[in-house]
């Protein structure tokens, strides 16, 4: 959920005037300034955050994505220019969160936590994007022959500079904390704690994908490293308005007086002070933890 406003922001940071447009309203003039494809509560995994309802999983916005190429190359009427446009854009891909949030955590809506270890389930997720990031590829192919004819250069469609998020200190949200109890510490430390078996993997992930795909410029995001703050300014992590059980805002109540001065808005949704903060030391990290190889500034610069 998170995703959308830091990739926003980043846009912003980008030099873009307007926010990214919603892939779902995206008009033919704007869609070679960029297309956000996010969707709230999903994830890596199809099945990701059904007890809320509809919902566009990865795999879906990666056919969104696909369809977007082909109404591009029609409009812009040379195949190689559009190859060219697509080499420069720069993707963020921001997933997983929901995949604990509105999955492995709820034990009573989703069979996963029965199923796999937290360390197999990292495992798992983190194949299963590897695949999204890469063999993306081969979604585009498929959806080439549903959607328009087939071009025989697909490959040289794909993405090539690619920002890859870690996942949050889920751990630390104020309705994780609520749901599980901290025992007299800051944040949930066994949710911290799985989350942390994905984002361990997810920076070899980046560097086996940089080795392999030598085109390409895949980047790790460490979302942990750069919602540490660097002065020790600590915000607190209450939330800024009544929580319902499932942690969102309880309708029509009185949000806090001022929303700046916290780092979450309801029990899981980062403030705007937040989302930019975050967003601002991604585009320009701060110290070599927040992102590796390069941060967003470098890589839309390659
Ligand atoms: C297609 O785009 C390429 C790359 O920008 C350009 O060099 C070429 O002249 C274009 N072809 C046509 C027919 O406009």
């Amino acid at each position: 959920m998170m995703w959308q406003i830091v990739c926003l922001i980043s846009g912003q940071l980008l030099g873009f005037v307007n926010y990214i447009p919603p892939y779902a309203t995206v008009t033919n003039q704007e869609i070679s300034t960029g297309v956000n494809y996010g969707s709230g509560t999903a994830g890596i995994r199809d099945e990701t955050g059904s007890h809320l309802g509809d919902r566009v999983s990865y795999d879906k916005q990666l056919l969104n994505h696909a369809k977007i190429i082909s109404r591009l190359s029609l409009l812009q009427h040379n195949m190689t220019f559009t190859q060219e446009y697509l080499k420069k854009c720069v993707y963020i891909s921001v997933i997983g969160n929901n995949d604990y949030i509105n999955n492995y955590l709820m034990p009573n809506n989703y069979p996963t936590s029965r199923i796999y270890t937290i360390d197999q389930y990292a495992a798992v997720l983190v194949k299963q994007y590897s695949k999204q990031l890469t063999v993306s590829i081969l979604t585009i192919f498929l959806c080439c022959i549903v959607y328009l004819k087939c071009y025989n250069t697909l490959y040289k469609l794909g993405a090539r500079k690619i920002a890859v998020f870690s996942l949050g200190l889920i751990g630390c949200t104020p309705s994780e904390i609520a749901q599980f109890g901290t025992d007299g510490r800051p944040c949930v430390d066994s949710i911290n704690d799985a989350v942390s078996r994905l984002n361990n993997r997810l920076k070899p992930l980046v560097d086996d994908l940089n080795n392999d795909l030598s085109d390409a410029r895949f980047t790790f995001i460490n979302l942990t490293s750069i919602s540490t703050p660097p002065e020790g300014v600590t915000l607190p992590t209450e939330p800024c308005c009544q929580l319902r059980a499932d942690g969102q805002c309880v309708p029509n109540s009185i949000p806090c007086p001022n929303r700046n001065l916290t780092i979450f808005y309801d029990g899981f949704h980062t403030t705007e002070i937040a989302n930019t903060a975050f967003a601002t030391r991604s585009y320009t990290a701060l110290s070599p933890m927040d992102a590796s190889p390069y941060d967003i500034s470098h890589l839309a610069q390659l």
